[in-house]
């Protein structure tokens, strides 16, 4: 399931009220357009004042509505709010929030939000004092207990000039929002998946470490792809930037050593139903890094002593026998090579449902470029080779047998 197949052919409606955020709505509505979904767009008169339902039909093909009701006016909001799957009102001001708590109904965007049936994320754009008033906080507190996804608002610079809490968030984060609640029912729901990303790094004094050139985008992408299937997912990181960039609805724990990537591991699958290790691991630490740093004099004749660091996959296969969890374990192996038989090796020895070889040899594979190319090994002996493709295409493959196991 990705983001094509999550958004294909879903009706969306996306409610645009009066801010000067509303530009920001006609990248969201070509966002979800071009990921495949049928967006249609309600927009208030004070959004009409920022922008026009003309940019929204350039951007979906489909006809945007206003106020300005046509022949069809008696059963338009009826038509909308029954075929939505979900609705989306970004951004949405103070003001129809309040007329949203209290269920008023006063033009086509509120009377259809009281109308439809499906799921409503609401964006909140306001300055900060707007949004931190008792009165707005108490219309939050009682959407928020109709089950309404609030996303928002974040802080910075707004419109006033002032700083605070207030602005939209940014589309590329409602796309993740959108994601999320179209997942809700697939085939992982109700799953637990931990996902470890990136590199470790082993200090050797307080400025220079030990690492390799894991960049998390392998493991971001799965945690992804667990979310698209689903599931809620725990991130464990390394300290790369790419590793940091959380997807929507994951919680992320940041990690720097192996020692801290075995706790939180461990930790995390206490309750996990499946552990997919992406992470490089450093295997040594230094066995005494420096407290302080070390000067360049003391350099000439530097050896740095290490000591082997635990396997983790090893570590969490041994919890499991007390606790049961995680239900499947799924590992990489970064091989330079024999890369099949490397990987059927490491399947056997770490106790791993499936491993994926991953030749680092390629250009185009392995460790920080978008793509790789990999070969699925799985505990009953079946191998499945995959062609060169996205980080996200292999992850979509992962997380597929990993849901075939669960409905199998
Ligand atoms: O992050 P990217 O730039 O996107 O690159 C992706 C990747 C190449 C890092 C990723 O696809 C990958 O191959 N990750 C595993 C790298 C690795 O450490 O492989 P390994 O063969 O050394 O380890 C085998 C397995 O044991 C791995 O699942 C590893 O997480 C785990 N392990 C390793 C050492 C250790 N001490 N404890 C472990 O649990």
């Amino acid at each position: 399931m990705n983001q094509i197949s999550l958004l294909r052919d879903k009706h969306i409606l996306l409610g645009v009220t009066g801010s000067i955020a509303c530009y920001k709505a006609i990248d969201l509505a070509s966002k979800l357009t071009q990921a495949g979904a049928l967006v249609d767009v309600i927009l208030t008169q004070s959004a009409q004042q920022f922008v026009t339902p003309l940019a929204f039909q350039a951007v979906t093909g489909r006809q945007a509505y206003t106020d300005l009701w046509g022949t069809d006016a008696h059963v338009i909001h009826i038509g909308l709010g029954e075929s939505a799957d979900l609705f989306v009102i970004a951004p949405c001001t103070a003001d129809t929030m309040a007329k949203l708590a209290h269920g008023r109904a006063d033009n086509l965007l509120t009377i259809t939000a009281l109308a439809a049936r499906c799921p409503l994320l609401i964006a909140p754009a306001m300055d900060g004092g707007m949004w931190a008033h008792a009165a707005t906080q108490a219309n939050v507190k009682t959407l928020a207990a109709r089950n309404v996804t609030i996303a928002g608002p974040a802080e910075g610079r707004m419109a006033s000039g002032l700083k605070g809490k207030g602005r939209l968030v940014e589309p590329a984060e409602l796309m993740g929002h959108v994601r999320l609640m179209l997942a809700q029912a697939n085939p992982l729901a109700g799953k637990h998946v931990v996902v470890t990303a990136g590199g470790t790094q082993e200090a050797i004094d307080p400025v220079r470490f030990i690492s390799n050139h894991s960049s998390g985008k392998q493991g971001v992408a799965l945690a992804q792809a667990a979310l698209d299937a689903g599931a809620t997912v725990t991130l464990i990181t390394g300290p790369t930037a790419a590793a940091r960039s959380t997807p929507v609805g994951a919680t992320r724990v940041a990690i720097t050593s192996t020692l801290d990537l075995e706790q939180a591991t461990l930790a995390a699958c206490q309750t996990a139903d499946v552990l997919i290790m992406a992470a490089a691991v450093a295997d040594y630490r230094a066995a005494a890094p420096a407290d302080q740093k070390i000067k360049r004099a003391q350099m000439s004749d530097l050896s740095v002593q290490l000591v082997e660091n635990p396997d983790i996959t090893i570590a969490v296969a041994n919890q499991k026998k007390q606790l049961g969890n995680p239900l499947l374990t799924i590992g990489f192996a970064a091989e330079s090579q024999n890369l099949l038989e490397n990987a059927q090796r490491k399947l056997k020895k770490k106790s791993l449902d499936l491993i994926v070889g991953n030749d680092i040899t390629a250009k185009d594979a392995g460790f920080f470029v978008d793509t790789n190319r990999v070969v699925l090994v799985a505990k009953d002996g079946s191998i499945e080779r995959l062609p060169l493709q996205s980080k996200v295409a292999v992850s979509e493959a992962v997380i597929d047998w990993i849901s075939n196991q669960f409905s199998g």
